[in-house]
């Protein structure tokens, strides 16, 4: 997480700067600084909490004089969210100036050997060591590329570094491991950020800067290195995403914006993969080797693994493949038994998840074959993986994912169907029909928006709820998990998701007078079974909102929530949509920051 953005040129840097700080603010925003090398030398100002309060302290960046520069919003790690802990950080003597995104595994050790050598510290971070030990081997060396590759030979962990030297007053050095770092190229002036919307205002011109390589930026370009210190070649890449859609277009907020663009970020992620009306996946070069594998582990965080769980029923109802789901951060370091003919899916939505990312590696050290799902181009997941399968959401801004969610389930519905025409375990009039269902999902979400005020009422009347529980089986339980978890992040409900038919084994006791349960009844073949446990519930005083398709009963829920019909298999995509909502409204309600829920980011590049 964190964020870090860098400028060289002609123009103020700082302005520049804290406006790329605003579009990653996602990534973290417990504290901001930014770093300035003007006539007198650099200049650090920093402010803990929110970005507004750095842009209040630099009066925008006109405070802050000159045309190089630095500059971080972060996420809390190492040390409290503090003004003292906030980056930029600096090497005792100040002669190196650093911002990092990620974790120095190693810093305890390197500290006390900096400590040893008479480095004095000023924060708790584990970045200020970053700065000294750079500090270190510029004492050594003398020459500040060998410095930093000397620090990368020797960190454990992960970073992407903005550094700026005292003695070098017309150059930013950059360095990157694991976490996100693009140069952006201008004319006569460059630009460094962690994302590609967060250049998207000056440049369509970019560099990925690939794991453990450097470079040197001055105004007119740039020079790469890698760990050893050698001048490698890199080409630039013009990026095509649409601009405008960082931005907020008059919506209050980037979560609500996001949940309306999901009928658009399902209807292309379906249309890219699909060619006369058949799944194709040939443009993501993915074919005979993928879909003959025998089984399948699918790897994930948070809201992509929810796509994962659902995508299990999926895959192994309609292509009779046995699917399992791992959490990314249990697979890595697990002992898994792939088995022969397995193929791992990975899915991210930022393609750098750490966890994620790790998880793949560790696939394809087993030589395990691995196609991706993700959504930001050029991230680290999709040029690692052997294939990958672009979801078209288009930039996420809101913490909380909604739009990439629903495009990761329309991408791997699509896969769900074409494994399952490759296997034969489908008819081509069953196939023409699930076809014909998908491409009807972006209309039936387009009507469940339409009927929002129906879940904002609830909201006001519910605000104050404590415990909610959401129930299901089969795929309608794992959207319970992402309603939930949607609940929890931005409305700060305890919430559970429950399998319907497990709540009486310990979890029951915990329903009250009033407790609000949601019931999905949109599996046809257990959907009796569902009511059962709902009536369960009921008797024993909770409040029970019911979620069905149009036009069916639920006997004794006190409210029902009606949604399109839909073939049970992509209830998901439909049936996700007011539990968003839900989560949307009561966070409203409650005065929340609905785009930055506290404690969270958007991209979870640390462990
Ligand atoms: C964070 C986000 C979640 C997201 C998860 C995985 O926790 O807040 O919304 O689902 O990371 O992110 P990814 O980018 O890998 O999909």
């Amino acid at each position: 997480m964190c964020g870090i953005v860098g400028y060289i040129g002609r123009r103020q840097a700082a302005p520049i700067l804290l406006a790329g700080l605003k579009k990653l603010e996602y990534r973290g925003y417990d504290s901001a600084g930014v770093a300035v090398r003007g006539e007198g030398g650099i200049r650090v100002e920093k402010t803990e909490g929110r970005l507004a309060r750095l842009v209040e302290k630099t009066e925008g960046g006109a405070s802050l004089s000159g045309t190089v520069g630095i500059g971080h919003t972060r996420w809390a790690t190492h040390g409290a969210p503090s003004e003292e802990n906030a980056h930029p950080h600096l090497s005792d003597g100040e002669r190196v100036t650093v911002v990092h995104n990620g974790i120095l595994e190693n810093f305890r050790e390197l500290k006390q050997k900096l400590t040893a050598e008479g480095y004095v510290f000023h924060s708790e971070t584990d970045s200020e060591v970053i700065a000294d030990l750079i500090d270190y081997y510029l004492k050594k060396s003398g020459d500040p590329v060998t410095a930093i590759c000397r620090f990368m030979q020797r960190a454990r962990g992960s970073y992407a570094l903005g550094v700026l030297f005292s003695d070098r007053p017309d150059e930013v050095f950059v360095a990157r491991k694991d976490s996100p770092m693009i140069l952006g190229v201008g004319k006569g002036e460059m630009f460094v950020a962690s994302d590609v919307p967060a250049l998207l205002g000056e440049t369509r011109t970019v560099y990925y800067i690939d794991n453990l390589e450097a470079a040197v930026i001055r105004r007119e370009g740039a020079v790469f290195y890698n760990i050893d210190g050698n001048v490698i070649e890199k080409q630039s890449v013009e990026v095509t995403m649409d601009a405008s859609a960082a931005e907020k277009d008059g919506w209050e907020h980037f979560m609500i914006k996001e949940v309306h663009e999901q009928p658009r970020a399902v209807a292309d992620t379906l249309s890219r993969y699909m060619k006369e009306g058949r799944a194709d996946f040939s443009e993501a070069g993915i074919g005979e080797e993928e879909f003959s594998a025998e089984r399948i582990v699918i790897t994930a965080c948070g809201s992509a693994y929810h796509v994962g769980v659902t995508l299990q029923y999926v895959i192994e109802s309609l292509a009779r493949v046995p699917v399992r789901v791992e959490l990314a951060s249990e697979m890595r370091y697990r002992d898994l038994v792939y088995g022969e003919n397995c193929l791992v899916i990975a899915i991210s939505q930022s393609g750098e998840t750490a966890d994620t990312l790790a998880a793949l590696r560790e696939a394809k050290a087993h030589g395990v074959r691995t196609v991706a799902i993700v959504n930001v181009q050029g991230s680290s997941v999709s040029r690692e993986a052997d294939r990958t399968i672009f979801t078209v959401a288009g930039p996420e801004i809101a913490v909380a994912t909604t739009k990439a969610y629903s495009a990761q389930l329309a991408a791997g519905y699509l896969f769900a169907l074409e494994l399952a025409r490759r296997k034969g375990t489908v008819s081509e009039e069953a196939y023409a029909g699930y076809i014909k269902e998908l491409l009807s999902l972006p209309e039936k979400i387009k009507r469940v928006l339409e009927r929002k005020e129906a879940i904002g009422s609830f909201a006001a009347r519910h605000q104050t709820m404590r415990d909610v529980f959401m129930i299901g089986r089969g795929v309608d339980y794992s959207v319970c998990l992402e309603g939930s978890l949607k609940l929890k992040e931005i409305s700060y409900v305890h919430t559970e998701a429950y399998a319907a038919g497990e709540l009486k084994h310990g979890t029951i006791s915990l329903i009250e007078e009033g407790t609000v349960v949601v019931g999905l009844l949109l599996q046809p073949r257990v959907r009796e079974k569902t009511a059962s446990n709902l009536e369960e519930v009921r008797s024993r005083g909770a409040h029970v909102v019911a979620m069905v398709f149009e036009g069916e009963k639920a006997e004794g829920a006190a409210e029902v929530w009606e949604i399109p019909k839909t073939e049970e298999l992509f209830a998901a995509s439909v049936a996700v949509v007011p539990l968003q909502l839900l989560a949307y409204y009561v966070s409203l309600q409650r005065g929340l920051d609905v785009d930055k829920p506290r404690n969270l980011a958007k991209s979870v590049t640390v462990e």
